[in-house]
């Protein structure tokens, strides 16, 4: 079966509201599509792995003429791919150059907060470094790291943080998928912005649910052209954004194949011609080549805009074929007695809310036992004007999508997931467990949402160890 459609409820779509910049085609010629280096260890000892992470400012060619000034980690623009393999123990220096104070968040690793994982308890001020470790306990999967300092994290995203953090595995590695990184299994990080005089200007783009750009970028490049060298390719997709959602297809509907989703493989291989994602998801996908030649072009498109070309070389025929069975799921059963939690995100502009409060930093919303499994109904009752789509991220954990308005989830969802895009009147149920005692964020992905305050924190708790934390306030930011 091959699904045609984006699943998701069209008049949320994103391009239906006031504040909609849609996306134009650049008059400038084709680029090589930038492919973010791997990232060196600065050592490894054993099980033991060190890197350094510095966020710093610099400057990129994007559009002919002036560079543009940027930030990155470990690179002028987004970041150098950090890649991590289960069981490891990691020690990150992590530095922070930019003239601001920033946090280094692990989206999708299953670390501890506050702290590890990077959240807005978790400042490097400027000129300052801090170090984590942690030992890797998740499966293979596509993450990524952006800062969270709040209430900044949207402009300092736009300004350029943003790496994709790769996650491999033994069992992920006995799976017929590509994995040579930068040749047929790279990422693809989707972004938008606006230049003014070739410089990033955020207060004159900001809109407050979320800013929007009017050029595409992949990987920090505009008209991107990757150079196809072997029949199949895996891409791991992330929307980078700060608010647009990427609806995905191929401009000759060639097919392809989701295997992945946020928290790793799926059970089963999905077969799409068209794929949604919103803000923070990610998707793995592979696409085959065998129906097209050497110097044949394939253009990857949002809605009716080009994004970036792939183009056919000499490749070696490769006949293997996906088992129809990938991964198991365990899902974990749901603890008996507890009753669902509801959690509600409501309004749009400034009067966005998560269960009708705004964020404060000093205030745990909500506790839930390390180890059980409990039901979270996710309500987005947002309807004024047709409403939009607010993307709901929990740290601290993986979650299975279980129903939407108790109907079926989509047929890419039945992975794990840490971000799951809630339609405007949707009640999504998700199947939340948290392994590690901490306080952990959960929020919308928009960024400009979760600035604005549409946040809360939950204390993941060990009754068997009560412990304090220190929740910083914003003006220690
Ligand atoms: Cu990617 Cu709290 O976020
Ligand atoms: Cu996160
Ligand atoms: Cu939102």
């Amino acid at each position: 079966k091959v699904y045609n459609n984006y699943f998701f409820d069209e008049p949320v779509f994103d391009l239906h509201d006031g504040g909609y910049v849609p996306l134009e085609k650049v008059d400038m010629p084709d680029h090589p599509l930038n492919i973010p280096a791997a990232l060196k260890p600065d050592k490894v000892e054993g099980n033991d792995v060190y890197y350094t992470i510095t966020a710093q400012e610099g400057e990129t060619q994007i559009l002919p003429g002036a560079k543009t000034k940027t930030w990155g980690y470990n690179a002028s623009l987004l970041g150098q791919t950090i890649v991590l393999k289960q069981g490891v123990h990691y020690h990150v220096h992590l530095v922070n150059k930019l003239p601001e104070v920033t946090t280094f968040h692990w989206h999708g690793l299953n670390v501890t907060g506050p702290i590890v994982d990077g959240g807005p308890h978790a400042p490097v001020y400027p000129g300052g470094s801090r170090d984590i470790d942690f030992t890797l306990d998740q499966p293979a999967q596509t993450d990524w790291i952006h800062p969270h300092p709040c209430p900044n994290t949207a402009r300092q995203v736009w300004n350029g943080l943003a790496a994709a953090v790769v996650v491999t595995d033994d069992e992920e590695a006995k799976l017929p998928f590509p994995r040579n990184y930068g040749v047929d299994d790279i990422p693809i990080i989707l972004q938008d912005r606006s230049y003014h005089d070739n410089q990033l200007d955020y207060k004159k783009d900001y809109d407050i649910d979320g800013t929007l750009g009017k050029y595409a970028l992949v990987n920090g490049t505009i008209n991107g052209v990757f150079d196809v060298t072997t029949q199949r390719v895996r891409l791991r997709i992330l929307n980078g954004s700060d608010r647009r959602e990427w609806r995905l297809h191929f401009d000759d509907d060639h097919g392809f194949t989701q295997i992945a989703s946020d928290g790793g493989t799926l059970p089963e291989p999905v077969r799409l011609t068209k794929l949604m994602l919103t803000c923070a998801e990610r998707a793995e996908v592979i696409l085959d080549f065998g129906d097209k030649k050497p110097g044949d072009v394939v253009t990857l498109m949002s809605d009716d805009m080009p994004i970036m070309k792939f183009k056919i070389g000499q490749y070696v025929p490769d006949d293997v074929k996906l088992p129809e069975h990938l991964t198991t799921i365990d899902a974990p059963e749901v603890t008996p007695g507890l009753p669902v939690t509801r959690t509600v995100m409501s309004g749009m502009d400034d009067q966005v809310r998560l269960d009708g409060k705004l964020f404060d930093m000093q205030r745990i919303d909500r506790r839930q036992k390390i180890g059980d499994t409990v039901l979270w109904d996710v309500v987005n009752t947002n309807d004024m004007d047709g409403g939009m789509i607010h993307p709901f991220h929990m740290h601290g954990c993986q979650f299975l999508v279980i129903s939407r308005n108790g109907k079926e989830p989509y047929p890419n969802e039945h992975g794990w997931k840490d971000t799951v895009g809630v339609n405007a009147g949707e009640t999504v149920r998700i199947a939340v467990q948290f392994t590690k005692f901490g306080v952990y964020m959960y929020h919308c992905h928009i960024l400009e949402h979760e600035d604005t305050g549409m946040m809360a924190q939950i204390e993941a708790y060990d009754p068997n160890h009560e412990h304090k934390y220190h929740l910083l306030s914003m003006d220690e930011m």
